[in-house]
C-alpha cells in the first residue's frame, strides 16, 4: 500500500524524501509527492505516476528545506490523479498531511466539515485529515493531531507539517505501520525500514496510538494524554532485500501473512453485524436488479476461480442464474449477453487484456457491467458502470494469494447484497455469514500456525510428479486453486477434481503412492467425499485430509489430517486457500523453485 517518509535534520529534506520513497517502491504505487518547509511557509509538489515525474519537477522547481514529508500513493479512494496524490492540505491553511491507510468514517467527517467551512478538492478518504486537525489546531500541532485522530476511524500512519510550527514534524500510527530512524543530527519518519536503512540502523518501532514530535532535538515519544514513552532503540541487522519483504524469504510468503489485514480491509465500512451489506459506489435499485436475468463472471486463472466460489454464494443467496466464464473463451463465442445480463469483470490488476475485451465487448451490446479489482484507476474499473475493490493492497508475487481471498469475500459480499435487494436474504445466512467473515481475520491467524505441519508435508508431495486434488461443491472450487497454485509456483502436473467424478474415468490412475489433497470442510457431503477418498484409498492413493477441529474421521483413510478451525462451511474455503497457498508456497521451496518469479509467468497478463 502506500508508503510515507519524513526527514528533519540539517540537509536538504527533499533528496532523503526521494530517496526514501524509491525505497518504499516495492509496497506498489501510482504517484507521489512531497512537502517541505521552506522559509516557514509549506512547499507541495506532487504527481500522478512514477517518481521520476517528480524528480523531474523537482530538477524545473526545487523545494528548498530541511523539513519534509513524503509519499507514495497506492490509491484506494479516488483514481490516480494529480489531485489525489498525497500531501493533502486542510481548505484553511497549511497544515499538511501524508497518510498510510483508510479512513472508514471520511463521509461523515467531510460532511460535517463541510458544514463548518471547509472545501474538498480530492476524492481521497485522506483529506478530512488535515481538515480535522486544523479544526482543532489552537498553537500546538501535537494537540490538534491527538484530537484529530480521536474522531478517525480506520488505519492511519500520519505524518503531519505546518508552517505555524515550522520546526517539527508530527507523526503517528494506528493498523498501519510507521517507524523512527534516529540519525547523527537528524530525525525520520518511514512506513517501512528500507526507507532509512542508508541513513541509520537505530530505529524505534511504534506502536498503536504512539505519537512522535520529531524536532531538531530529535524524537520524542507520546501517548496521546501527553505522557512521554521512554522507548528501546532497536538495531537493524538484515539487509534491505530482507527488509522489503518484511522478514519474510518471498513476497508470496509474506502476501499470504497479510491475508488477515487484507481482508479487514475488504471488509471495511462494508460489514456489520446490525447493518446492511455495504457496496459503497455500487448501488443497484430493486427494479434495476428485476431488470436483469441473469449474471457472467468473466475472469481468468485465480480470478476464474474466485468467480466459481462467486457463483455458488450468489446462486444461492439470490437464486440469480450465475455462468462462470473464462475470459479469453468467452469473447470468442457466441454467449447470451443482452442489456438483461450483469457482467461482472473479476481481475487483481484490472488490466488483463481478455476481461478487459470482453467488458467492451458486453458495453457495446449496452449489458450491465460491475469490474470487481484491486487496483484503483485500472483500465477495467475505468471503463466499467461500477466498480467494487478488493481492497487487497499491491500483490507482487505473481501467485495470486490475498487477491484471491479477497475476491471470494466480495463475492460473498455480492450475494448478500443482491438477495437482500430481491428481499430473500434469510437472517440465519446473513449473520452466518457475516460472524464467519468477521472472524475470519483471527481464524486465518490459526490457520498461518499449521505451518509447520504442512512445511513436513510439502518434503514429501516436492517428490511427486503427478498430484490430485478433490473436493465437493466449493471445496471443489477450492481444489481448482489449489492445484493451479502448486502447479505454477512448484511446477507439478496437478489435477482438481470433483469427488463424485473419479469413478468416471480419473480413478484409472490412481496407483500405489499417489497423493491425493481431499478437502473436507462442506459437512454436508462429508461422507460421499469420504466414499470417495475410501475408493482411491483401496487403490493404494495417499490421502492429506484438510478437515475441521474436532471432525470425527476415520483416521485409517488419512495419511496426514490437516485440521483448520471451525467456521460457516460457505466462508471455509477462505481458509482451505490459505492451507493450499502454504502447502504450494514449501513444495515450491522444497523445489528451490523460483517463487516470486514463477518461470514464463508475468504478474499482469495485458496481452492476449
Ligand atoms: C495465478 C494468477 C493468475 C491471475 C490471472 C488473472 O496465481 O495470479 O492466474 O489470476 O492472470 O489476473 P487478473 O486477476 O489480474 O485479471
Amino acid at each position: 500500500m502506500c508508503g510515507i517518509v519524513g526527514y528533519i535534520g540539517n540537509k536538504k529534506a527533499s533528496n532523503f524524501l526521494i530517496e526514501g520513497l524509491s525505497k518504499l517502491e516495492y509496497r506498489g504505487y501510482d504517484s507521489a509527492g512531497i512537502a517541505v518547509i521552506n522559509n516557514g511557509s509549506v512547499e507541495i509538489r506532487k504527481h500522478k505516476g512514477r517518481l521520476s515525474n517528480l524528480v523531474e519537477e523537482l530538477e524545473n522547481n526545487s523545494a528548498d528545506g530541511t523539513i519534509g514529508i513524503g509519499h507514495t500513493r497506492w490509491a484506494t479512494h479516488g483514481e490516480p490523479s494529480d489531485i489525489n496524490s498525497h500531501p493533502h492540505q486542510t481548505s484553511k491553511g497549511d497544515i499538511t498531511v501524508v497518510h498510510n491507510g483508510i479512513i472508514e468514517n471520511y463521509n461523515e467527517l467531510t460532511k460535517w466539515l463541510k458544514s463548518e467551512g471547509y472545501e474538498f478538492k480530492s476524492a481521497t478518504d485522506t483529506e478530512v485529515i488535515p481538515n480535522l486537525i486544523h479544526y482543532y489546531y489552537k498553537g500546538d500541532l501535537f494537540e490538534a493531531v491527538v484530537k484529530a485522530t480521536e474522531n478517525l476511524e480506520g488505519s492511519y500512519a500520519l505524518g503531519v507539517v505546518c508552517g505555524q510550527e515550522p520546526d517539527k514534524i508530527v507523526a503517528v500510527r494506528k493498523d498501519s505501520p510507521l517507524i523512527v530512524g534516529i540519525g547523527n543530527g537528524e530525525s525520520f519518519i518511514a512506513s517501512d525500514i528500507p526507507a532509512v536503512l542508508n541513513y541509520t540502523r537505530d530505529i524505534y518501532l511504534l506502536e498503536d496510538n504512539e505519537f512522535v514530535v520529531l524536532t531538531n532535538e530529535g524524537a520524542k515519544i507520546f501517548k496521546a494524554n501527553g505522557e512521554r514513552i521512554n522507548k528501546e532503540i532497536y538495531k537493524v541487522t538484515w539487509n534491505e532485500d530482507a527488509a522489503e519483504k518484511g522478514g519474510y524469504d518471498s513476497f508470496m510468503l509474506k502476501e499470504i501473512h497479510e491475508q488477515p489485514k487484507a481482508i479487514k480491509d475488504t471488509m471495511s465500512g462494508r460489514v456489520s453485524l446490525n447493518e446492511k451489506i455495504n457496496l459503497g459506489d455500487f448501488k443497484l435499485t430493486a427494479e434495476e436488479l428485476e431488470e436483469i436475468d441473469r449474471i457472467y463472471i468473466i475472469a481468468c486463472g485465480t480470478a476464474y476461480n474466485a468467480g466459481l466460489i462467486g457463483k455458488v454464494a450468489i446462486e444461492d443467496l439470490a437464486r440469480i442464474p450465475v455462468e462462470v466464464a473464462i475470459a479469453s473463451e468467452f469473447r470468442y463465442r457466441n454467449p447470451i449477453v443482452t442489456k438483461k445480463t450483469l457482467i461482472v469483470t473479476l481481475s487483481q490488476s484490472g488490466e488483463t487484456a481478455d476481461t478487459l475485451a470482453v467488458l467492451r465487448d458486453a458495453k457495446k451490446i449496452g449489458a450491465k457491467t460491475l469490474a470487481i479489482t484491486n487496483v484503483v484507476g485500472s483500465s477495467i474499473s475505468r471503463e466499467a458502470d461500477n466498480v467494487i475493490y478488493t481492497m487487497a493492497g499491491p500483490e507482487i508475487a505473481v501467485a495470486s494469494t490475498k487477491a484471491y481471498t479477497t475476491q471470494t469475500v466480495v463475492m460473498n459480499l455480492l450475494g448478500m447484497y443482491l438477495a437482500d435487494l430481491k428481499g430473500m436474504l434469510k437472517s440465519e445466512d446473513e449473520i452466518e455469514i457475516k460472524k464467519a467473515l468477521l472472524e475470519l481475520p483471527n481464524k486465518i491467524e490459526e490457520v498461518l500456525e499449521k505451518k509447520p505441519q504442512i512445511a513436513e508435508i510439502a518434503k514429501i508431495i516436492a517428490q511427486e510428479k503427478d498430484l490430485f486434488y478433490l473436493g465437493r461443491d466449493v471445496d471443489y472450487a477450492l481444489a481448482i486453486e489449489g492445484a493451479l497454485k502448486i502447479k505454477e509456483i512448484a511446477y507439478i502436473h496437478s489435477e482438481a477434481y470433483a469427488g463424485g467424478e473419479l469413478k468416471h474415468g480419473t480413478i484409472a490412475l490412481i496407483e500405489p503412492g499417489t497423493k491425493i489433497i481431499a478437502l473436507l470442510t462442506q459437512t454436508n457431503l462429508k461422507d460421499k467425499m469420504i466414499s470417495n477418498i475410501r475408493e482411491v484409498k483401496s487403490r493404494g492413493a495417499e490421502i492429506i485430509g484438510i478437515a475441521y477441529e474436532g471432525q470425527e474421521l476415520d483416521s485409517s483413510i488419512f495419511d496426514e489430517i490437516i485440521r483448520i478451525p471451525q467456521i460457516s462451511t460457505r466462508i471455509a474455503p477462505v481458509l482451505g486457500a490459505v492451507v493450499l497457498q502454504l502447502l504450494a508456497y514449501y513444495v515450491a521451496k522444497e523445489r528451490g523453485c523460483d517463487i516470486d518469479k514463477p518461470r514464463n509467468l508475468a504478474k499482469s497478463v495485458t496481452v492476449e
